[in-house]
């Protein structure tokens, strides 16, 4: 097997990265109730493109309108936003970067009266509203591509609403969507099946939890299962995560990669491209682990908070470590800003 450094081009489905760092979906919070973007936006994004990652993939963007669960997300849930997102789109590309939307769901809210909306949960709501956000992610996906989004990634991980609906610990479903790994598992199909067959040019992935970490959630083995149904049904990719996202205490060549053990498992299983997220901090345990494994990218998230042009760094000095502390810190700052990397020499 040829070396595989970090800076190769890489070829994926449907998608050419000039190197293997991928920057992981990070939520700014700053886009406006209705998903609107400005200025702000597409100055994090300029600067994180001009730094050198392969691809951005973007903070997560709801697909419905009616969702609340964070404030600030970019939202591709109207045809009205298409221009704000597609100079998006320009700018990262103009540094030679491709372009991801992580599109998710917080929960589902229905109105109740012309100003009021009660989220409703995974097992209560209907059948015909989890075919209507199936729709929803599809049409999502489809602004995506009128945007000139290279990709598409589904967010299936962290408690979001799609993780909460595949767990055997949310979903008490009665009907096609609930029970067996299989049905919890369809929301996911129907999907990928809708975007494969609708915007059949956007490299499709999906950000998934190895483990819920919680009694009675998904664990390993079943998050497996679920990725080789993904793969057999034509997923792009799968970036592996976790619940309890972004661990703290990270040292530099000490404890990197803590997904790392499941990415390496699934890389084995599946013959897609497998990204692994979580606690990457220096070139030289991010090639080790690639090498050793059959996983082909990293991805990375706090260290380009920290430094969005860690990469270049990276590319300049092969011993080169984030100044990341994991302090996350980042969680409570405006606009999911380092209160400490920009400053600290
Ligand atoms: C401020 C902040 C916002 C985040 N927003 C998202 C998000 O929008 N979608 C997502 O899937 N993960 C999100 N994450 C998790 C990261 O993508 C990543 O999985 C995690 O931080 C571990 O990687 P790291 O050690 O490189 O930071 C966020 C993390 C941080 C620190």
């Amino acid at each position: 097997m040829p070396f595989k450094n970090l800076f190769d081009a890489v070829d994926l489905n449907q998608l050419r990265l000039k190197n293997r760092l991928i920057r992981s979906a990070t939520w700014e919070g700053i886009a406006d109730i209705d998903g609107s973007i400005g200025e702000d936006t597409y100055e994090i994004y300029r600067e994180l493109a001009k730094g050198g990652v392969g691809a951005i993939i973007t903070g997560f963007t709801s697909v419905a309108t009616n969702d609340f669960y964070f404030g600030g997300m970019m939202r591709l849930s109207d045809n009205k936003l298409i221009p704000q997102y597609k100079k998006l789109v320009e700018i990262i590309h103009a540094e030679d970067c491709k372009a991801i939307s992580q599109l998710a769901l917080g929960a589902f809210y229905k109105k109740i009266s012309s100003k009021n909306f009660i989220e409703i949960s995974e097992t209560s709501m209907r059948t015909q509203d989890v075919e209507n956000i199936i729709k929803m992610f599809v049409a999502a996906a489809n602004r995506a591509e009128i945007c000139g989004f290279d990709g598409v990634q589904i967010h299936a991980a962290h408690f979001f609403f799609l993780s909460r609906f595949i767990s055997p610990l949310v979903n008490h479903r009665k009907d096609k969507f609930g029970g067996s790994t299989e049905n919890r598992a369809e929301i996911l199909l129907e999907i990928l099946r809708g975007i494969k067959n609708s915007a059949p040019k956007l490299h499709v992935t999906i950000k998934i939890n190895s483990n819920d970490f919680t009694v009675g959630g998904i664990e390993e083995e079943e998050s497996l299962k679920i990725c080789e149904m993904l793969a057999a049904a034509g997923i792009d990719s799968i970036e592996v995560s976790g619940n309890g996202t972004s661990v703290g205490g990270i040292k530099a060549g000490v404890n990197e990669g803590y997904f790392g053990d499941f990415a390496a498992k699934l890389a084995k299983e599946v013959k897609i491209p497998v990204i692994c997220v979580g606690g990457w901090r220096s070139r030289q345990e991010m090639e080790k682990f690639l090498n050793q494994t059959d996983v082909e990218l990293i991805s990375l998230s706090r260290p380009l908070v920290c430094e969005p042009d860690f990469p270049k760094k990276l590319f300049a000095d092969k011993n080169c470590v984030s100044k990341c502390v994991s302090c996350n810190a980042c969680y409570s700052t405006p606009a999911h800003r380092c209160r400490f990397g920009r400053n600290c020499g």
